[in-house]
This record gives C-alpha cells, sequence and structure tokens, in this order.
C-alpha cells in the first residue's frame, strides 16, 4: 500500500468512528495536512448529519468551505465532540509531534477544547522515542534570536524555517536533535521561553485514540 492509501485508510476510519455518534448539533474540530486533507473530503459525504467544523489552520477553513461544511470560530460554539488531525510522529502513548504544516498553534487550542482527539497517521509516523522529526516551536517574531538562545541551552539545535508565517503572523524554529525522552518536561520547558507561543509536543493533551495505518489494515490504539 502506498502511503496515501494508507492516509485515506485511516481517515476513512475517522469517519467510521465519529458518524454514529454525530447529531444534527454537533461541530467537529479539524485538524490541517495531507491526512486531515482525506478526512475532510470524505466528511463532505456526512455534511447533512451534522451542524459544522471548527478548523485549525486558515487553508483547513477553505477546504471545508469548498465542500459546503459551515465553518465556525471557536468563540461561538459551546464545545466540540471530537477533534480530528494528523500527526508527524506519535509513540505508543500517543504523546506527538505535530506543527510541520506550521499549524501547531490553532491545532492546540481546538484540541485543548476537544473531548475525544483522535490522531490519524500512517505507520511511518510511529516512532520510539520522539524527536526524530525536528520539534516545531512557533515564536513571536522579535523573540527569534532570544528563543534560538534559550532553546540551545536545553540541548537542542534551532533552525529557523525561513519564508513560513503562521496564521497567527509569527515565525517557526524547528528544533533538531532534542532529547525528548521526557514529553512533558520537554513542552513545559520550551512553553516557558519568553517570546514562545506554543511548541508542536502533545505531551500534556495527547491523543485520546490512534488510528494507525499498517499494510494489515488500520490498528486502533486508545
Ligand atoms: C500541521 O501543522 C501538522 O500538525 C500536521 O497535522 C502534520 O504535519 C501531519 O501532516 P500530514 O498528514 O500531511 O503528514
Amino acid at each position: 500500500m502506498t502511503q496515501d492509501e494508507l492516509k485515506k485508510a485511516v481517515a476513512k476510519a475517522a469517519i467510521d468512528y465519529i458518524a454514529p455518534r454525530l447529531d444534527s448539533d454537533s461541530v467537529i474540530g479539524v485538524g490541517t495536512g495531507s491526512t486531515a486533507n482525506f478526512f475532510i473530503d470524505m466528511l463532505a459525504e456526512l455534511k447533512n448529519e451534522f451542524d459544522g467544523a471548527v478548523a485549525s489552520s486558515e487553508a483547513t477553513a477553505e477546504r471545508l468551505k469548498s465542500h459546503g461544511i459551515p465553518v465556525y470560530d471557536l468563540n461561538s460554539v459551546s464545545g466540540l465532540e471530537f477533534y480530528v488531525d494528523g500527526a508527524d510522529e506519535t509513540n505508543e502513548r500517543l504523546e506527538l509531534i505535530k506543527g510541520g504544516g506550521a499549524a501547531l498553534t490553532r491545532e492546540k487550542i481546538v484540541a485543548a477544547v476537544a473531548k475525544t482527539f483522535i490522531c490519524i497517521a500512517d505507520d511511518s509516523k510511529m516512532i520510539g522515542i520522539l524527536g526524530a522529526f525536528p520539534l516545531p516551536v512557533e515564536v513571536i517574531p522579535m523573540a527569534r534570536s532570544h528563543v534560538g538562545r534559550e532553546i540551545v541551552r536545553l540541548g537542542g539545535d534551532p533552525v529557523y524555517r525561513e519564508g513560513v508565517v503562521t496564521d497567527n503572523g509569527n515565525i517557526i524554529i524547528d528544533v533538531h536533535n532534542m532529547d525528548i525522552s521526557q514529553p512533558i518536561r520537554v513542552e513545559e520547558q520550551l512553553n516557558n521561553i519568553v517570546g514562545v507561543v506554543t511548541n508542536g509536543l502533545f505531551a500534556r493533551r495527547r491523543a485520546d485514540l490512534l488510528l494507525l495505518g499498517t499494510k494489515d489494515g488500520v490498528k486502533t490504539i486508545s
């Protein structure tokens, strides 16, 4: 199976999971990236069975709207039953690295609000210790050098993602070679640096359910 076929399989598994649990008032949090895009395209088939969606990025909002799915501001909804999104890495505890598409801050906000965070990923994303994928950090532009120096003090190698401006008008620093054997601790340490908006470790709020695409079928891990 190709990686795209695995992504489609997990997107379909997420649809199969949420479909019987939706009602006409349901609002769904929807993530960003190529796996989430397959989910959005399939969600369009269900659009008469739920109220609408909250998007984790401008790109996702546009894609949802192109299918005629109403997109709400998070502040105008009373809650989210589900958040469905991909990941750049996951471990067995469902702690994640996200933000390869620079949408990590809104993703983290939507995940924080949702009752159930369903992560959809192909098995190339499963890893023993997080950190082979450089950890994205969203930073207020004027703090770029300061944050870089603090990341070096924590043992990481910061690399400015040139040419990328987030939906919130900030920059991204990707952290290479960081020891992330204790994800909650590293998440907190990075958040404590002045000028950091958020970082791409989803450890304190990890996924509740992982639908992992493998050549033998979709595995459900919770
Ligand atoms: C977006 O910022 C990311 O968190 C994505 O969820 C992540 O990069 C996964 O993307 P793919 O589904 O394209 O691999």
